[in-house]
């Protein structure tokens, strides 16, 4: 720290040294949000107690306090589960006139949007972000998914133009924790709008807020079973994956599992998209405009506390402009709050659960071993809870750990580059390839670099953007298949010959 303010001194910048203004807590308030004390399965349009009669606590990561009691599915749950989404879908789903899938699907729509701020409080609670983007980003653009698929469910035919596309049955599908809400959507919406029902599986460590859309599902009258909710950890998710019945696996976590996902269901004849994890690397040409680009360098990496597989986790900077860069983000990083997740002036919140608190701190601490330089501004954090301060490595090698595996935290790596070549060589260097960000004022150049990056997404002079009319999915390990847009339905349906 006071090697910082030393050097900010050298360049004379000492008395222009912002820290966090010293705002009054601003806390939302929770008395809109009514937890039971413990939930069933959502099965077949109500709630079962589960089979298995195993449960456990899910929690609040802020306060390191229980929210409610939360029903592991076992074996038996999931086929209960499966049986539900095969009848609605055999006797029901599938029959209905598409216009009227689309009447279910907008009705969901509209009441997201008017009890997001409900919603909004559960995300937060439960998965530690900030209520600045569970209420800015994940609800308005969980709601947006349906309103979009919604539009697509009675025009199918356009999306997929002579080639007659057809529901293809039951989907299973598994969500992280990152996105809990945001990430149901992007899985249900398409799935429903194309005629499929779903058996969808949240996180372990954040399963509310899908329960909470089963009221939402419940509101909306949609005929029972076409969504059924099965909480529990990986031994859930993998019965789902195994169960025979089920036509698609959806799946979005870890490169782990999801190649051991792959590699069950090889020859089995289901369908697999996966989306997994990713090392996204952020490119700052000299010639962008710099202060716009230290915006996304920090909504890059410390946007929902770095869970995020599309985050700009790797930076790479011209090295003509490296030591203005590095200063103006050291300068941006003494300003972010990092705290109570429920206080509208949280810039990162907590940390989802404590092995992923264990993970980033490994992580870090193999980054100070490898020898790369490490940065935390000055900051106060509650004696509860789960956190991690805002963290950048400069001085890094491409071998670092750091610079090559997904820490999935607030940590950002540091490289240089000296010519746009030199640039993609580096970038393109991972075994992921989900998204890049790319800052330069010259269109063609980024043109030319979106070419050549091997990544799915890739940002102009801007970064984290999402739309669902935009399709998002990955290279390499980073997974196959797209979700969003037209694309988006395509694992979904059945074509003529396919
Ligand atoms: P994970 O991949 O274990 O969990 C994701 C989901 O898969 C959860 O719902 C989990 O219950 C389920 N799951 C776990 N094992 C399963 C299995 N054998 N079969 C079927 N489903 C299974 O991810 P985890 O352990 O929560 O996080 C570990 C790392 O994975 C993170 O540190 C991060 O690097 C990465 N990750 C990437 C995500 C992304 O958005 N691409 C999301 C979450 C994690
Ligand atoms: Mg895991």
């Amino acid at each position: 720290m006071i090697k910082d303010k030393r050097e900010v001194a050298r360049r004379g910048e000492a008395a222009a040294i912002p820290t966090a203004w010293e705002y009054a807590p601003a806390p939302e308030s929770r008395e809109i949000v009514h937890f039971e004390d413990r939930y069933g399965l959502y099965i077949g349009g109500q709630f079962l107690e589960p089979l298995s009669n195993e449960r456990y606590t899910t929690i609040d990561p802020a306060r390191e306090e229980p929210l409610a009691e939360i029903a592991q599915a076992g074996k038996a749950d999931v086929d209960r589960a499966v049986k539900a989404a095969r009848e609605a879908y055999a006797e029901r789903w599938s029959q209905l006139r598409p216009s009227e899938r689309a009447k279910y699907l907008f009705r969901i729509a509209r009441i997201l949007q008017e009890r997001s701020r409900e919603f909004a409080v559960v995300e937060s609670l439960n998965g530690g972000k900030p209520i600045r983007e569970s209420r800015d980003v994940d609800l308005p653009l969980a709601a947006a998914h349906f309103f979009y698929y919604a539009g697509w469910a009675d025009k199918l035919e356009y999306a997929f133009p002579n080639r007659t596309p057809r529901p293809i049955g039951v989907a299973g599908q598994i969500i992280p924790w990152n996105f809990p809400l945001l990430m149901l959507a992007w899985k249900i919406a398409p799935a429903l709008a194309a005629g499929n029902t779903v058996v969808l599986k949240p996180a372990e460590t954040t399963p509310l807020s899908a329960l909470l859309f089963c009221d939402v599902v419940r509101q909306a009258e949609l005929p029972p079973g076409v969504v059924n909710i099965v909480t529990g950890d990986g031994r859930t998710g993998a019965e789902l994956v195994s169960h025979p019945d089920v036509d698609k696996i959806a799946f979005t976590g870890s490169t782990e599992v999801g190649k051991a996902i792959q590699r069950t269901l090889a020859g089995s004849g289901k369908r697999l998209t996966l989306e997994l994890g990713g090392k996204a690397a952020n490119i700052i040409f000299d010639d962008a405009p710099l202060d716009q680009a230290v915006e996304g360098i920090i909504n890059g990496i410390y946007f929902n506390q770095g869970h995020v597989c599309c985050a700009g986790s790797r930076l790479f900077v011209e090295e003509s402009i490296y030591e203005t860069v590095i200063s103006k983000l050291k300068r941006r990083m003494k300003t972010l709050r990092v705290g109570d997740p429920l206080d509208k002036n949280t810039d990162v919140g907590a940390i989802n659960s404590k092995q992923q608190l264990d993970k980033i701190g490994s992580l870090v601490q193999s980054g100070i071993d490898e020898g790369a330089e490490i940065y935390q501004p000055p900051c106060k954090l509650p004696e509860r809870g789960y956190w991690f301060v805002p963290t950048v490595f400069t001085n890094v090698a491409q071998s670092y750990r750091i610079a090559q595996e997904e820490i999935f935290g607030p940590v950002l790596s540091v490289l240089t580059f000296r010519t746009p070549d030199e640039a993609i060589e580096k970038a393109n260097n991972t075994p992921y390839g989900l998204s890049a960000g790319v800052w330069t004022e010259k269109g063609s150049r980024i043109l030319a670099m979106a070419q050549k990056l091997r990544a799915g997404v890739v940002w102009a002079n801007t970064y984290n953007r999402f739309d669902p009319a935009s399709p998002f999915g990955g290279y390499k390990e980073s997974g196959f298949g797209r979700e969003g847009g037209r694309h988006g339905l395509e694992p979904y349906v059945a074509l003529d010959g396919s």
